[in-house]
Parts: C-alpha cells; structure tokens; sequence
C-alpha cells in the first residue's frame, strides 16, 4: 500500500466551499484520486477513526467537529503517498505550517484543519478501508 494514502476534506473546509479547490490542489500536485466520496461520520464513527486520541484532552472536541457537517473521504495514489502528502498539507498547526501547504492556505487552527493524511502505510489501509469497499476503489486510475 506505500503508493496510497487516504485523506478527508474536513466539515470546516467543505462548509465553505473548498472541496474543488482542495482537490485542484492536490491533483496538481501530482495525486491520481483513485476512489472519492461525500459522506459524513457518525458519533460511533467518529471516535472509532479517531480511537488513537481516546483520552486526550481534545478528543471530545475533535469528534463533536467531525461529525458536524459532510466531509469528502478519498484514497490518493502517487509514489511515495503518505509521506509526500502529508508534506503537502503541512503541519498539524496552521500557523506550524509551511508557506503554500494546504493547511497554510486554507486551515483556521489545529483542530479545524481542513484535511488529514493518513500517518503510516499501515493506516492508511485501515483508514481506506474504514470508507470505502473494494468496488468503490480504482487502483488503475
Ligand atoms: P489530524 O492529524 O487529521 O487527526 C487528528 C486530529 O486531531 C488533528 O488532525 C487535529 O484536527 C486534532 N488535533 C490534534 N492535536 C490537537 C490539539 N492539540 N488540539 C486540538 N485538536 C488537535
């Protein structure tokens, strides 16, 4: 799985309106989308996704703002996928961010940070596979 990683445009980033620009982004930045879907995360949902936090101080936070609005779930496929995206975004912390990332641009502070990026291989097949089924997934593309 090291050519893929999953991303979610988050509830902040979608609600005002930057999902195709995010996703400009990121194609030109050389990612082939290979499986993409507007959804929405559920409680359980989210504190399953998000179980890794379980107990820190902003865990509560964190899921009450996912589950507040759509998000976009997609898988990206380039060499390299999770460390080169995750360059991409930037830091963390918007104002941690380097010049020109995406959440430079586009994030509001650490917790409404308009996107993740999957940390390791590992998660990112767990987390492709937390949305999204095989048929829904396009390897070739
Ligand atoms: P992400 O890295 O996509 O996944 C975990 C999320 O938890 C992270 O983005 C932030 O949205 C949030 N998060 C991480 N650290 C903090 C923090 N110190 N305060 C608030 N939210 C955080």
């Amino acid at each position: 799985m090291s050519n893929f990683t999953l991303t979610m445009i988050k509830p902040d980033a979608v609600s005002k309106g930057l999902t195709g620009t995010i996703l400009k982004d990121i194609t030109e930045a050389g990612f082939s989308i290979i499986a993409l879907k507007l959804t929405s995360l559920t409680l359980a949902d989210a504190q399953r996704f998000y179980s890794v936090h379980q107990g820190k101080p902003f865990f509560e936070d964190l899921v009450n703002f996912m589950t507040s609005g759509p998000i976009i779930a997609a898988v990206l496929k380039k060499e390299n996928a999770v460390e080169n995206f995750r360059k991409l975004i930037g830091a963390t912390n918007p104002d941690q961010a380097e010049e020109g990332t995406i959440r430079k641009k586009y994030a509001e502070s650490t917790q409404r940070n308009a996107i993740h990026g999957s940390d390791s291989d590992e998660n990112a097949a767990i987390e492709t596979h937390f949305h999204f089924a095989e048929r829904e997934i396009f390897s070739f593309l």
